[in-house]
């Protein structure tokens, strides 16, 4: 019921503690299956600050405006671009949308076609049905990647785009990118690179020494990447990316928004009004942590990964899906739905609906919360 007369501050904030202390909290260190996780608190302190910058117009927030270019243009140089086109989005959803909507208005087909493994997020399920483009699913090998010999089979003369993923949703495998680059290139089609969560590792990983395929602009078959900043960039949600390595992509997206206050501009984006101060933070975090800085918050989170696989191959009756790529551990077990509901009644945040436990090593994810997690799961099993 919308009250009639308004409580004070105390109040409200006594009840809403109450009604969130169900809730799940990423500082207590037990949630395990989630791939956000306690932003970075330079990043809370920027958020507080600009919390009524409004990108959705541009013209009165000029200077906020160019703080998201120059956050775009470092996000497109860790991908390998000197210069991108793009922005800070509502997440990964929003950007993989931009990508396949960029794709269809390029393209001059009847029925839209997008061919994207059979491991892709089901974000690509909405762009589907909202932009009216058929989802042409490809195949995947034994190690999970998607077969570049099924995506080449599926290519019709109605295919858009082809989706690769770099870190999949549920065991962070990246596609052969370098295979579907060529591809791509053979047959001018734009490749789209879902780098949601692996955009924000990869780059890190590779230069600690771990062998991952390439993925991004350096090939130039690809034409866009997802890159998530409210992942493993530790901004608060919502911070998505989308890049695009020409304009005539954004363009594609773009419409006349006459109305605004701050003057005449185009919009790109799905959202309208939208956070600038989410933007900022994630220039301000870049800023803050520089590529050295994530790739210690890469180190940390990929060792843990390595030391977690090894333990759980450790216990009877419980086995990997495949061996970890990124920092994403999913495992298997009997009777999985039961060790799932009694991890979740020990109060521990992990979900097993694809088939297997998916633990993925955030940066709130200490050594001591996995070692009490494989304490229960041992009881369990
Ligand atoms: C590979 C991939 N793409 C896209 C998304 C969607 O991101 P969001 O939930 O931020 O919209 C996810 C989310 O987990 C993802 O793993």
């Amino acid at each position: 019921m919308f009250p009639r007369k308004g409580a004070s501050e105390k109040e409200v904030l006594k009840e809403l503690k109450e009604k969130t202390s169900s809730d799940l909290t990423f500082n207590s260190g037990r949630i395990l299956g989630s791939m956000c996780t306690q932003p970075h608190p330079f990043a809370v302190k920027i958020i507080t600050h600009y919390i009524d910058r409004n990108l959705g117009d541009p013209g009165l927030h000029v200077g906020s405006r160019k703080v998201e270019k120059e956050a775009i243009n470092m996000l497109a140089n860790l991908l390998g671009l000197e210069r991108g086109y793009g922005h800070i989005v509502s997440g990964g959803t929003e950007a993989n949308i931009l990508a396949v909507r960029a794709f269809r208005n390029l393209s001059d087909v009847e029925k839209p076609e997008l061919i994207l493994p059979e491991s892709a997020h089901f974000s690509f399920l909405k762009a589907s049905e909202m932009l009216n483009v058929r989802l042409i699913w490809a195949k995947l090998k034994k190690d999970y990647s998607v077969d570049v010999r099924d995506v080449e089979n599926k290519i019709t003369e109605n295919t858009i785009g082809i989706v690769g993923i770099a870190g999949t949703t549920g065991l962070g495998v990246v596609d052969d990118i370098p295979a579907l680059s060529d591809l791509a290139l053979d047959h001018d089609i734009p490749l789209h690179v879902d780098a949601a969560f692996g955009g924000f590792v990869i780059p890190f990983a590779k230069e600690l020494g771990y062998e991952i395929p390439d993925f991004d602009f350096r090939l130039k078959g690809v034409k866009s990447i997802t890159i998530d900043p409210h992942k493993m960039g530790m901004v608060p949600i919502p911070a998505g990316g989308i890049i695009f390595r020409e304009k005539r992509y954004l363009e594609a997206v773009s419409v006349p928004a006459p109305y605004l206050a701050g003057g005449k501009v185009c919009q790109a984006t799905i959202t309208g009004t939208r956070p600038g101060a989410n933007a900022l933070a994630v220039w301000a975090m870049i800023k803050h942590l520089g590529f050295e800085g994530y790739k210690e918050v890469v180190r940390r989170a990929m060792e843990l990964s390595r030391w977690f696989a090894g333990e759980l191959k450790k216990i009877p009756g419980v086995y990997l899906i495949r061996e970890p790529v990124l920092n994403i551990v999913s495992f298997g077990a009997e009777e999985l739905e039961r060790v799932e509901e009694e991890l979740k009644g020990r109060g521990w945040g992990i979900s097993a609906h694809r088939g297997y436990i998916r633990i993925v090593m955030m940066p709130h994810v200490r050594r001591g919360h996995l070692e009490e997690f494989l304490r229960d799961l041992k009881e369990i099993i």
